[in-house]
């Protein structure tokens, strides 16, 4: 049988106790569109991370333009993002007319460095968004944080895929000024459908957000603000994020036990695998790193083992742009970029799934 990189199926069965009453709780009530299951939700997650407002919308890449636009952002103004986070945010920067800073990123560990945002803040970037990808949160975010407050640069955390992730007990997503969440069904906190969550400590952005996500409403009818649009989060999903919230801590913990099986125990001498740490890391994907790539995944699909690249094209050297940014060098993101490898990674992957991915991996013939 096909080993997949996840399962959403088993995922359904192991949490049939939670999905169903919270659906039947939304079809008795007959309240379908940002309701008191949204309301309740935002509460939840927001006081889960320690945080004081979260706002929820349509979707993740909806969240990442609206908290661009909730401090400020309008066209022409440059953001800097890094480029090997699947497009995500650099569609939510051109949506808005704004111009992406692309960012390099650290070979070991993926994602941004606090030198590479001082390059950019100091290019003249009006904001700067961080992807904790993979699940790891930035090393370096605390003094991303530190630096870009004290230049009066907002700091969007994307944490689409690090729901969760702490460094020394504080949550990603409660560093910056504002925090964009995912959650699209196979992210660690996974609704039935789309969904998203804005998350902010402070007032005034988060009434702006609250106006953005509905036509620019002050009240019904009454539009105040310029820029905003339909994102609004429904109530199944909010209802379903609701109950599967106090199950995110335990999901995540065994999918970084998985992770950390992976990494003692492929040994391989041409792969680099993730060093994963403590509760920095919640293993929303588990990347590999290897020079033959295509080489080990025809490997891997004759031992009926599914693999995946997050992501193959880096941002600026996508389609769409064309030359626009042929003159952008990223050394680490594009070397990556050819060598990264997703290995199967969820909470209900059994041990002797994982074992046998590791015995098809270590008896790869290179
Ligand atoms: C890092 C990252 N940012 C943003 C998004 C966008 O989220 P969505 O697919 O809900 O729009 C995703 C997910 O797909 C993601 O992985």
């Amino acid at each position: 049988m096909l080993q997949q990189i996840n399962d959403l199926s088993a995922k359904l069965k192991s949490h049939q106790a939670q999905i169903r009453p919270a659906i039947d709780r939304v079809l008795g009530r007959g309240w379908l569109v940002l309701g008191p299951e949204v309301e309740q939700f935002e509460k939840s997650f927001a006081a889960y991370l320690g945080a004081n407002h979260c706002v929820g919308v349509a979707n993740g890449t909806d969240a990442i333009e609206l908290a661009l636009k909730a401090v400020g952002i309008a066209s022409n103004d440059r953001v800097a993002t890094v480029a090997n986070a699947g497009m995500y945010t650099t569609i939510a920067i051109v949506t808005i007319g704004a111009e992406p800073f692309f960012l390099d990123v650290d070979y070991e560990t993926h994602v941004m460095t606090l030198s590479e945002v001082v390059r950019a803040v100091e290019a003249g970037v009006k904001a700067v968004v961080a992807t904790h990808l993979y699940g790891l949160a930035i090393a370096e975010i605390a003094s991303i944080a530190q630096y870009c407050a004290k230049k009066n640069i907002p700091l969007i955390e994307d944490c689409a895929q690090a729901h969760g992730a702490q460094i020394d007990g504080k949550f990603v997503g409660t560093f910056g000024s504002i925090s964009c969440f995912s959650f699209y069904p196979t992210k660690n906190l996974g609704a039935l459908g789309d969904g998203g969550a804005v998350v902010t400590n402070y007032p005034l952005l988060d009434e702006r957000l609250r106006r953005l996500r509905q036509y620019g409403w002050i009240t019904k009818y009454h539009v105040q603000i310029a820029g905003a649009r339909n994102s609004r989060l429904d109530e199944i999903q909010a209802a379903v994020l609701l109950d599967l919230l106090p199950h995110l801590d335990e999901a995540n913990d065994r999918r970084r036990e998985i992770a950390d099986r992976y990494s003692r125990q492929i040994l391989c001498p041409n792969l680099t695998v993730p060093i994963v740490r403590g509760k920095e890391n919640v293993a929303h994907l588990y990347v590999i790193c290897a020079l033959k790539r295509e080489d080990l995944r025809e490997h891997l699909r004759k031992h009926n083992i599914a693999s995946d690249v997050h992501y193959p094209i880096p941002d600026h050297r996508q389609f769409l742009f064309g030359s626009r940014f042929a003159q952008i060098h990223l050394p680490n993101t594009e070397r990556l970029a050819g060598e990264i490898l997703t290995l199967p990674c969820y909470p209900q992957m059994s041990n002797e799934a994982v074992d046998r991915v590791i015995a098809a991996i270590n008896g790869w013939q290179r």
